[in-house]
C-alpha cells in the first residue's frame, strides 16, 4: 500500500502521537549531556543510501569504509568460524583485516584452515600477526626466514607486530623480552620485504615510542590504546591467583585522544594509522580519525567479536548499523575547531 502524505486518520500516526504525549516527561535531556565534540549541521545533510560509501586509501588499498577488523583469534577451534565471518565481511564490503597472532603457523600448518581467508578477501589487505617475544625467538634462532614463510602461508599482504609487554608480565608464563626492542625491530626490518604495521593490545604508547617507531621504515602503526579490551586485566582475571602488586599497572598506558595529540604534534614521515582501542562507538572513531591528521582507518576489535560467533547474517547485521552511523556521522558533523 502506498503511503499517503498525510493520513492523520491512520493507526501508525495517531500512535505516535500518542507516545509523543506518554513519552514526553522521559525525553527530556539537560546541557550538561551535549557531546560538544562536533558541530551539528543539519542543513547540509541528506540521509545515506544503503548503497553510500567513504572511500578511504589505506597503504595503497581502497577500502569502502574507513574501517580495520583488528587481530583477534586464530589457533583454536572456535577461530575458524570468526576470522572466516570476519573476513567475509571484508570481502563483501571492501574493508581490511588484521589475523590474530599467528604463533601456531610458525613450526606447523596444523592450524592453517583457521587463518586461510584469503579466498574471502580478494584483494583486500590481510595482515599477518605476531607478537614482539617471537621476533626475538626468531631473532636469537636467526629464523626470520619463518616470518617470511609464514606471510606467504597465509597470502597476506604484509606484517603486523604487536607489543605486549604487559600482558606477557601478567600472563601466567608469559614471554619475556630480553633484548633491546628497537635492535630487534630494524634487524628485522632490514630483511623484510613487506610492509609492516607495528601495534600494541589495549595499553597504547607514549610519546618516545611513537617517535621511535616513526623513524624506522615501517608501514604504518596501529593504536591499540588504553580504553578498551584490556589484555592486563585480561590475565589476571585468568591467573588463579590474582597479583595485587601487578593491578596498577592495568591502568597504566595513553587513550587514543592522548596519542592522536602525540602524533599530531611529532613529523609524520609517510606513515598510515589504524586507531584503535576502545572506539566504543562510531562517534569515538570518528571524532579522532577527524582528529589525526595523517591517514588513518578505525580499527575495531571486540565489537566485531560477538556478533562473528553468531552467524555471518549477525554479524553483517551489526556492520551495516555500523557503516550507516559512521555515514550520518561524516555528513551531519564536523569536528569542533577547538577539539
Ligand atoms: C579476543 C581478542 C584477541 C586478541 N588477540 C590479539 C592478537 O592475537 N594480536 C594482536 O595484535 N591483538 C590482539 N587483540 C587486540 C586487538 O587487536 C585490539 O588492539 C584491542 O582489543 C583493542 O581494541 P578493542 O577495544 O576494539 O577491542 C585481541 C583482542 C581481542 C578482543
Amino acid at each position: 500500500m502506498s503511503k499517503t502524505l498525510y493520513s492523520p486518520d491512520s493507526f501508525e500516526v495517531s500512535q505516535r502521537k500518542k507516545d509523543h504525549i506518554e513519552l514526553t516527561h522521559k525525553s527530556k535531556t539537560s546541557a550538561a549531556t551535549v557531546d560538544g565534540r562536533f558541530n551539528y549541521e543539519p542543513l547540509f545533510f541528506t540521509h545515506p543510501e544503503p548503497s553510500e560509501t567513504w572511500l578511504s586509501p589505506f597503504l595503497g588499498f581502497n577500502l569502502d569504509y574507513p574501517i580495520w577488523v583488528s587481530s583477534m583469534t586464530g589457533g583454536i577451534e572456535k577461530s575458524q568460524l570468526i576470522n572466516h565471518n570476519l573476513a567475509k565481511l571484508c570481502g563483501e564490503f571492501n574493508l581490511g583485516m588484521g589475523l590474530g597472532s599467528c604463533r601456531s603457523l610458525l613450526n606447523s600448518s596444523d592450524r592453517l584452515s583457521d587463518f586461510a581467508v584469503r579466498k574471502y578477501l580478494g584483494d583486500q589487505p590481510l595482515f599477518a600477526n605476531i607478537g614482539y617475544a617471537q621476533l626475538e625467538e626468531l631473532f636469537s634462532s636467526k629464523k626470520f626466514q619463518l616470518l617470511h614463510d609464514l606471510v606467504k602461508k597465509v597470502e597476506a599482504n604484509g606484517l603486523i607486530i604487536h607489543f605486549n609487554p604487559l600482558q606477557e608480565w601478567f600472563q601466567p608464563n608469559g614471554d619475556k623480552y630480553k633484548m633491546n626492542p628497537l635492535n630487534t625491530l630494524k634487524s628485522f626490518l632490514e630483511v623484510s620485504s613487506y610492509p609492516v604495521i607495528i601495534k600494541e593490545v589495549g595499553q597504547g604508547m607514549g610519546p618516545k615510542s611513537l617517535k621511535a617507531l616513526l623513524d624506522m621504515p615501517i608501514a604504518g602503526i596501529e593504536l591499540g590504546a588504553y580504553g578498551g579490551t584490556n589484555f592486563s586485566l585480561l590475565e589476571n582475571l585468568r591467573s588463579a591467583n590474582e597479583a595485587e602488586y601487578k593491578k596498577p599497572f592495568i591502568h597504566v598506558g595513553h587513550t587514543a585522544l592522548e596519542m592522536v595529540e602525540i602524533l599530531n604534534a611529532l613529523p609524520n614521515k609517510g606513515k598510515e594509522f589504524i586507531i584503535s582501542g576502545g572506539m566504543k562507538t562510531v562517534l569515538d572513531g570518528f571524532e579522532l580519525k577527524s582528529k589525526l591528521k595523517s591517514p588513518s582507518l578505525i580499527g575495531m576489535a571486540s565489537t566485531f567479536l560477538g556478533p562473528a560467533q553468531e552467524s555471518y547474517e549477525v554479524l553483517r547485521e551489526h556492520f551495516l548499523d555500523m557503516k550507516e552511523a559512521l555515514l550520518v556521522a561524516k555528513k551531519i558533523l564536523n569536528l569542533k575547531e577547538n577539539q
